[in-house]
């Protein structure tokens, strides 16, 4: 496995792999690994021939006051890591290398980026500007087959599935599920953030999830949102969580649904927790799975 700072380098580096046709994976990570990054490193070793991980804090997407400086951070761990769950290339370059002087232009997928976690009275657009422009640089860069994401950041998988297909890039997105807890908690560099005791709170985050998938499946079509909502607030009440968000909407479309209408639904969660800011979701499929 190669550790490379510079797109020059990395480009060399794939340039042959492409040329004997072998197919080239990406899962694109801002480090401090865990093991969802781990599933999305095993399945793009599984499925591609070369794995390129990249590792970077990407500062654009980080709002003013948000814990940029503050965000983990362990390069020799992620790399031994990323060594072991297959990966052969961690591209790892300076922010500098990233957005050379200069730099002025970005990507923005309208409308998908401004709900949810992007509305404009949260993080807004600028979050997913962010996101979109550092992912279609990394595709630009890599040019791989297959690009990986987790559904545990589902808003930013639908994004860039849509940012590819609105301006061609000719990758494929696998999207895998999300790596949770035995408790329920899904993995995040994030939750290194929380004490004891809001770690101990913090897996009512899934169980309101799994609340409002029972609901919707024991209802089925027809089936009452806003009541399903209700009993998930309940029950981040009673763990003295206030939801910064609490949302069910069409999983292709973002667009909000007032009632389980078989199509694939979206529920995420977005929630402040001490220092901590955690996200979550669930997808309801056509037959409430
Ligand atoms: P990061 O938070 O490091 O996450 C990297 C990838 O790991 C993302 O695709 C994310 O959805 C996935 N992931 C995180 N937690 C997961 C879990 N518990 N189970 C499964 N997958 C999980 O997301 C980013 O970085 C950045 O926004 C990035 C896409 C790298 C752009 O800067």
């Amino acid at each position: 496995m190669k550790v490379v700072r510079t797109k020059a380098e990395l480009r060399e580096l794939l340039a042959p792999v492409r040329a004997e046709g072998r197919s080239i994976g990406l899962v694109p990570t801002m480090g401090y690994l865990h093991d969802g990054h781990r599933s999305l490193l095993e399945a793009a070793s599984e499925r591609c021939d070369v794995t390129v991980m990249s590792l970077f804090v990407n500062p654009t997407q980080f709002r003013p006051g948000e814990d940029l400086e503050a965000y983990p951070r362990d390069e020799v761990r992620d790399v031994a890591l990323a060594e072991q769950a297959g990966t052969d290339f961690v591209f790892a370059p300076s922010t500098e290398e990233v957005y050379p002087a200069g730099y002025t232009t970005s990507v923005i997928v309208e409308g998908l980026s401004e709900v949810l976690c992007g509305d404009p009275g949260r993080r807004g657009l600028e979050h997913f500007r962010g996101v979109t422009t550092v992912v279609a640089k990394l595709l630009n860069i890599v040019a791989p087959d297959v690009a990986f994401f987790g559904q545990k950041d589902a808003q930013q998988a639908i994004v860039i599935r849509r940012m590819v297909r609105d301006l061609d890039f000719g990758v494929r997105i696998d999207v895998l599920p999300t790596v949770r807890e035995p408790d329920g908690l899904a993995l995040s560099s994030r939750n290194v953030y929380l004490s004891e005791e809001e770690r101990d709170r913090a897996p009512a985050i899934n169980r309101a999830l799994q609340r409002i998938r029972e609901l919707a499946l024991a209802e089925g079509p027809g089936g009452d949102v806003g009541a399903a909502l209700a009993q998930a607030r309940e029950i981040l009440a009673e763990a003295r969580i206030e939801p910064e968000y609490l949302e069910a909407r069409d999983a292709e479309t973002l667009e909000p649904i007032e009632t389980f209408n078989g199509r694939p639904v979206l529920v995420a969660v977005a929630a402040p927790l001490g220092r901590a800011r955690l996200i979550d979701n669930v997808l309801i499929d056509a037959q409430g799975g």
